[in-house]
C-alpha cells in the first residue's frame, strides 16, 4: 500500500460497508465465500420472503444477529472512533454513514465518547424490530433462532441499542413457529432492516450531507449497491475538487469517480489515513 496523505482538513464524508468489519470476523456478501454465494438473497432479504416464510427469514437474522454480538469493533472502526473524537474537539465537519447492520461502529463511537447515533445506520441495525402492524420500533436483544436453527431464548449481550427507543418487556413468540410477537399489536415482530425493494433510512439526511463534502472516503464497500453506489459521483458534481478515496483490499474493485485507490485492508489503512496510528 501507498502511504495516503493523512485526511487534514475540510469536511469529510465516510461510507463503510460489509468490508470494514471483515476483519472483525463478520462475512461480507460479495467477496469469496461470502453470505450471497451461499444464501439466495431473495429468500431471506425480500419484502417478499418474509410474508413467505417469515421464520426462514428470522433464522437468517438471527445469525447475523449473533454474529454481530460475538464481533468486537477492530481497528478500522477504532480509527473511525478516534477521528470523530479529534473532529469534535476541533469543530471539523464529519459524516459517517455505514450499510452495516452490525453496530460496530456504534459500539466503537461510544466507547471514545461519541453518541453511536452519530453513526447514520442506512440499512437499518440488527438491534432493533419493528411491529409489522404499526411500524413501532423496538429494541430487541432476543435471538429467537440458534445457529442451528433450533428455537433459542439467548439474548444478547454486546449489541448497541438506541437510546431513544423502549425495549421489549419480555420474549414473546407465538405458539406454532415461534416468531417473535409485538407488545403493541400483538402481531409478527420484523428485524429494522432494509431489504431489497425497500428505501434505504435517512435517505435525505445521506444525500443532504454530501453538500460541502471536500474529502469522500469509502471503505471496505463493493460499491455495487444503490443509493451509497451514487454518492461519490454526487460528491464529485457538487464540488469538482473533492478527494474520493476508495479502501478496499480487492484491486479489481474500481468503481467510477474516486481518484484515490487504497489497495488494502481497512484495519491497515484506515488508522494510517485518518492519522490515527
Ligand atoms: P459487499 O460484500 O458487496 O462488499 C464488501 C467489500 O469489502 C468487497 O469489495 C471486499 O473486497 C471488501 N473487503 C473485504 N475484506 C476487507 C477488509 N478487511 N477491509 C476492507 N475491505 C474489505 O458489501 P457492501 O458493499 O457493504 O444490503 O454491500 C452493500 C449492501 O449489499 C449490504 O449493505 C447489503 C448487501 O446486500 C442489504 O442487505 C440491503
Amino acid at each position: 500500500m501507498l502511504t495516503p496523505d493523512p485526511i487534514q482538513q475540510g469536511k469529510t464524508y465516510i461510507l463503510t460497508g460489509a468490508g470494514i468489519s471483515a476483519e472483525s470476523g463478520i462475512d461480507t456478501f460479495r467477496s469469496a465465500g461470502g453470505l450471497w454465494q451461499r444464501y439466495a438473497l431473495a429468500d431471506v432479504c425480500t419484502p417478499e420472503a418474509f410474508a413467505h416464510s417469515p421464520q426462514t427469514v428470522w433464522k437468517f437474522h438471527s445469525l447475523l444477529k449473533a454474529a454481530s454480538d460475538n464481533a468486537a469493533p477492530n481497528a478500522g472502526h477504532v480509527a473511525i472512533a478516534s477521528w470523530f473524537a479529534q473532529c469534535a474537539s476541533t469543530r471539523q465537519r464529519t459524516v459517517l454513514v455505514t450499510q452495516n447492520i452490525d453496530t460496530l461502529h456504534e459500539r466503537s463511537l461510544a466507547a471514545a465518547g461519541i453518541s453511536g447515533e452519530s453513526c447514520t445506520a442506512m440499512h437499518g441495525r440488527i438491534s432493533v424490530s419493528c411491529c409489522s402492524s404499526c411500524n413501532k420500533r423496538w429494541n430487541d436483544p432476543y435471538l429467537y433462532f440458534d445457529s442451528n436453527c433450533g428455537t433459542s431464548t439467548e439474548m444478547c449481550r454486546n449489541l448497541w441499542f438506541e437510546h431513544d427507543l423502549d425495549s421489549l418487556p419480555e420474549l414473546k413468540v407465538s405458539s406454532g413457529d415461534s416468531l417473535p410477537v409485538s407488545p403493541c399489536c400483538g402481531t409478527l415482530l420484523r428485524p429494522d432492516v432494509v431489504w431489497f425493494g425497500e428505501e434505504p433510512h435517512h435517505l435525505s439526511h445521506c444525500f443532504r450531507e454530501i453538500s460541502g463534502t471536500d474529502v469522500f472516503i469509502a471503505i471496505g464497500t463493493s460499491g455495487t449497491v444503490a443509493p451509497a453506489s451514487d454518492f461519490a459521483k454526487w460528491v464529485r458534481r457538487l464540488n469538482k475538487n473533492a478527494r474520493c478515496v476508495f479502501v478496499n483490499p480487492d484491486a479489481d474493485c474500481r468503481p467510477e469517480h474516486y481518484c484515490e485507490f487504497l489497495r488494502g485492508k481497512a484495519s491497515d489503512v484506515v488508522p494510517v489515513l485518518l492519522g490515527n496510528v
